[in-house]
């Protein structure tokens, strides 16, 4: 579908990925040859987004079973590479899933590196595919609106960024937007900066605009009021970890859109990859691990000086105020219209999520 992906190999089968941290001002690719590398890749948010955290957890895998091979270590050293993968971020549930499937590949074969190299690449085709589809599946739900609408343009808000940054290609909030414009239909794109990191103003606006996607940056605070005033037809968000009774974490700040969109009677979606349910939770708010930052991207905010040019770090509060930052909140399922998956749109609840997943029925 596109003319770029976030994730790719190179001739001597190293990894290499975006550095999202310096987007949207400078495109800056940083090669992985360690997991080590891949590790500080996904704690420092070179790479975020829950697909592609599993994504680039995968080749972590590949990469630490290659030094192992090489410095004749012995499997303590993948051991420890699972741990430490493991430990890099919390909430996404995708990193565990990508990490059970790579350690299941490698348990069941006598040759580590080409089924870690494999397996590695199957995931992150896997989320290709699954885009494409949720894509396919969330089309219906904008070309309804944009035929009450009689061809108006359709208003979507969406929270951080959900798009091919936080997956593979196509993203998942996205696919159904890209399928929608290339259709004819008239779409635009309320983006939330998303606070404290600015997914929304920093990736989702950018590729919004590498795509040619109609689109308007917000304040985190502005959604209720454009929904109170008829400017928003269907709110599209992520999600990071899905309950099997369909409670949502996804990015701080999701659920205040949830509350709004239901004060206002606004259809309140989350695109998913299967790989993002936790089938072994159902309750979001007890048993959703949530990631506590450092208060400092809080208490300062990263742009480009207009004048230097340069990426400046800028304190926005007195020297000595503290900050918390937690980075996810959970949507409890009542808030949620339905959840967009690879396999069809169902309702947010554990029958609806088994009438697509049959076989993860418990009895
Ligand atoms: O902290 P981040 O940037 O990794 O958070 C990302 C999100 O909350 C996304 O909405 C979610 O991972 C879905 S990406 C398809």
């Amino acid at each position: 579908m596109s003319e770029f992906r976030t994730i790719w190999t190179t001739a001597d089968r190293n990894v290499e990925v975006i550095d999202q941290r310096k987007l949207p001002h400078e495109y800056t690719v940083v090669k992985l040859t360690t997991y080590k590398e891949a590790e500080m890749a996904i704690k420092a948010m070179i790479v975020r987004g829950a697909p592609l955290i599993g994504a680039t957890a995968a080749y972590g895998i590949y990469l630490a079973v290659r030094e192992m091979i090489e410095k004749q270590l012995d499997g303590t050293f993948l051991d420890q590479a699972f741990s430490d993968l493991r430990a890099s971020r919390p909430t996404a549930v995708n990193l565990f899933w990508a990490l059970d499937k790579m350690r299941a590949a490698i348990d069941n074969s006598d040759d580590f590196l080409e089924t870690s190299w494999r397996m590695a690449g199957e995931i992150v085709e896997e989320d290709v595919e699954t885009c494409r589809m949720i894509g396919v599946h969330g089309l219906p739900l904008i070309e309804e609106i944009a035929k009450r609408k009689a061809g108006e343009t359709v208003n979507i808000l969406t929270h951080c960024n959900a798009g091919m940054l936080g997956c593979v290609e196509w993203g998942t909030i996205t696919a159904p937007v890209y399928q929608a414009m290339k259709k004819g239909i008239k779409v635009h794109v309320w983006v939330d900066e998303t606070r404290p990191r600015n997914q929304g103003s920093n990736l989702t606006a950018y590729e919004l605009t590498r795509h040619n996607v109609p689109h308007t940056l917000i304040v985190d605070n502005a959604g209720g009021h454009l929904m109170q005033h008829g400017m928003v037809d269907l709110v599209i968000v992520g999600t990071d970890r899905t309950t099997r009774q369909g409670d949502v974490a996804n990015k701080i700040g999701t659920y205040l859109k949830a509350l709004a969109a239901q004060d206002n009677k606004i259809p309140f979606y989350v695109a998913l990859p299967s790989t993002t349910i936790d089938w072994t939770i159902r309750d979001g708010l007890k048993e959703i691990p949530i990631e506590e930052r450092d208060q400092d991207e809080v208490r300062y905010m990263i742009g480009k000086n207009q004048e230097s040019g340069k990426i400046e770090s800028v304190l926005i509060c007195p020297e000595t105020t503290p900050a918390s930052n937690y980075g996810f909140d959970v949507t409890p399922a009542r808030f949620i219209t339905k959840l967009i998956t690879e396999r069809g749109v169902c309702d947010a609840s554990e029958a609806g999520l088994t009438t697509l997943f049959p076989e993860m029925k418990t009895e």
